[in-house]
């Protein structure tokens, strides 16, 4: 057997076992035996670049080469559902088909309403072709690259198994409770922002920027919907057992209703049995069957007559408010938090709820003593829906109003306009936000003074020792042991060399570690970068700031105000007076240059020399500016193997010059 036809055999038989393992839940491989398998390909894969196929099994281990989602139109538009809340909407809608379709007997299809967002697959010859999100319903992301990386997808469907050479199916990208889990986990323990639901989580996998992101996060999909010109049977469940047979994760739990009894005893059983699923569902879907009478019943402008959703209720509980307190958070931002008796709500106690901001707080109308219904829906953090009407006290208590001066430091709230929160503005006196502040100037990603934990940041600022990041630099061994009792000579000494070490830490990161607004790692790097020291980032100009790759009018405006106040620029030449470094190193340096200065330059296909992250680094690094899309103004193109048709077309029409590799490396040498 020759290399080439090993590979063939190695895609086909992975495929299968694929299929075997993830949607017939019937592995005959051992992981180990799969893994062999797969290395296998991957090894030969790599010494036949020419076999290269975007449908591989290998590809759904992902990369790292950065994908930019093109807006594709949908062939047929994506319609939404109307949403029922009760039995009697559920009754009203049995009843419209039964007119609508003048009596004719027919079949409800029940299935579950999964709570992902909705993608829409294309396949020809049995292979997936794009994957496209759901974007407005008219048209929507491809984000095909990301959805191979998704065991439960097919990227070639069953061999022999009759499927259309060309159609589309719909469904749901999930991720389910135990990847949401993890994925949580990690993120605290990074310090991450928290995903507040398992579809937020998935919405923002489907769009990550590198496929080897979403490979490792462990998304899922049910698909549910079969759309195209020769479908197998009339009937939509048919076609979608069908479509199992194909290759597809197609629900199990779906029935064929005769009745309207039926379709509320689904309803009813769902309803508790939900709680049992892997993945999150929000509702039940219900469809009529014959795709005939689907057309007979037609839509609406903005969804079809012959189905509805049913939107699950959400668990409420009743439970007495005792009291509003208000948090300020490293941001200076306010929130309103309500403590309550506890409740059981979903099999947790439920003592405090956030009630988000002050306009949130105005429309619930809360008065101290109420009884408060509170829900836990898609979220993990219970929320206050509204006040148990049924249940008030003879006597309301105080109405609960929005504070007008920060609880910690007494200073009057601001709120910027457009935005929803409240917030302190006493940035450098304020107790919690100097507190966040030095903890986030210590933590791991910034000047990873990892002797200096919130305790310690707590325990410093309480006796005086630290009110700001530089007041750090001046800690001794004494000052530490003075504190007395805690502190052992080698948990101080810990602390010093800590600190000591910190003055090494890359000006990028101690940019990131200064704790602007809207400076986060990426962008402190894409600062750092342009501007190299932070003179010259002090002293941009709005232009300069805008013109950098990556940064918009917000965070230009962050950046220039930050500057602007005196306490800052104290704080900042005390540290420079420590040694911290606040421009590139002579090694970055030596690696920057200006001969991409002023230059638009377009990145397109696959490279061997760096990866495609590494262009963008390089070309801002020579003071060049890395765009997506040619325009005229487009300085020319750095072109791998594989450049899409439409942007070679695109090139050749406006003139825009193309570099390879070599030459590009050449140019900036
Ligand atoms: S059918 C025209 N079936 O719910 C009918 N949708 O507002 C197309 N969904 O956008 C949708 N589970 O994202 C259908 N079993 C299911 C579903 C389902 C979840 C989502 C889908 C759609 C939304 C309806």
């Amino acid at each position: 057997m020759t290399e080439q036809e090993r590979i063939v055999q190695l895609r086909e038989e992975l495929h299968r076992h694929n299929h075997l393992y993830y949607i017939d839940n019937n592995p005959q491989l051992s992981d180990q035996e799969f893994d062999a398998l797969m290395r296998e390909l991957q090894d030969l894969e790599a010494k036949h670049p020419e076999l290269y196929d975007a449908n591989s099994p290998s590809q759904r281990v992902g990369s790292d080469l950065s994908n930019e989602f093109q807006t594709v139109r949908h062939k047929r538009p994506m319609l939404s559902l109307a949403n029922t809340y009760n039995e009697q909407e559920v009754r009203e809608f049995y009843q419209r088909v039964s007119d609508g379709l003048g009596g004719e007997p027919f079949e409800i299809c029940c299935e579950l309403k999964f709570d992902g967002l909705s993608i829409s697959l294309h396949y020809e010859h049995g292979e997936l072709i794009r994957a496209v999100t759901r974007g407005d319903g008219v048209q929507g992301d491809d984000v095909t690259a990301n959805v191979r990386t998704i065991r439960t997808i097919p990227l070639r469907l069953q061999p022999g198994g009759g499927w259309p050479q060309e159609f589309e199916i719909r469904g749901e990208v999930l991720m389910p409770w135990a990847s949401f889990d993890r994925l949580n986990a990690e993120r605290e323990e990074a310090g991450e922002q928290l995903f507040a639901n398992p579809r937020n989580a998935a919405s923002g996998t489907l769009k990550s920027k590198t496929t080897d992101k979403v490979a490792q996060r462990g998304l899922d999909a049910y698909l549910y919907f079969l759309l195209g010109d020769e479908l197998p049977a009339d009937g939509h469940y048919e076609n979608l057992q069908v479509a199992r047979q194909w290759g597809f994760q197609v629900s199990r739990d779906m029935i064929k209703a005769k009745s309207l009894d039926e379709v509320l005893a689904f309803i009813h059983r769902w309803d508790v049995a939900r709680k049992q699923l892997p993945v999150a569902t929000d509702g039940i879907v219900l469809k009529v069957n014959s795709l005939r009478q689907q057309r007979t019943l037609g839509m609406t402008a903005k969804s079809p007559r012959w189905a509805i959703a049913y939107k699950f209720q959400a668990e409420q509980a009743s439970t007495r408010l005792r009291e509003v307190t208000f948090q300020v958070g490293r941001t200076g931002a306010v929130t309103p938090v309500a403590n309550m008796d506890a409740v059981l709500l979903s099999g947790t106690m439920v003592r405090r709820a956030t009630l988000h901001n002050a306009d949130v707080l105005e429309q619930l109308d809360l008065h101290i003593g109420d009884n408060v219904l509170v829900e836990k829906g898609g979220e993990i953090i219970p929320k206050i829906v509204g006040v148990d009407m049924d249940n008030l006290p003879l006597l309301r208590g105080p109405r609960v109003e929005f504070i007008k001066h920060c609880p910690e430091c007494g200073a009057e709230l601001v709120r910027y306009q457009g935005e929803a929160a409240c917030y302190c503005p006493n940035e450098a006196g304020c107790p919690p936000q100097i507190k966040g502040k030095i903890e986030h100037f210590c933590s791991r990603r910034a000047m990873n003074i990892d002797s200096i934990g919130s305790e310690t940041v707590e325990d410093f600022y309480s006796k005086g020792l630290i009110r700001n990041v530089a007041d750090l630099y001046d800690l001794t061994l004494n000052r530490i042991l003075d504190l007395g009792r805690g502190y052992k000579t080698r948990s101080a000494m810990n602390i010093i060399e800590g600190i000591e070490r910190s003055k090494h830490v890359p000006f990028e990161r101690v940019l990131f570690a200064l704790g602007i607004r809207f400076v986060g790692e990426t962008t402190a790097k894409l600062l750092a970068s342009r501007f190299r020291n932070i003179d010259s980032l002090a002293a941009a100009t709005t232009e300069q700031l805008l013109d950098t790759n990556g940064i918009g009018a917000v965070i230009a405006e962050s950046v220039q105000a930050w500057f602007a106040d005196l306490n800052n620029i104290f704080i900042l030449d005390r540290l420079r007076s420590h040694g911290l470094q606040f421009a590139l190193s002579e090694e970055a340096q030596a690696l920057q240059s200006d001969r991409l200065a002023g230059q638009s330059i377009v990145i397109s296909g696959v490279f061997t020399h760096h990866s495609r992250d590494e262009y963008k680094r390089i070309i801002e690094q020579h003071g060049g500016k890395n765009v997506g899309s040619i325009s005229a103004k487009t300085s020319f193109i750095l072109a791998g193997d594989n450049m899409g048709p439409a942007k070679l077309e695109k090139a050749q029409k406006l003139g825009v010059p193309i570099l390879n590799e070599d030459d590009f490396l050449k140019r900036i040498e």
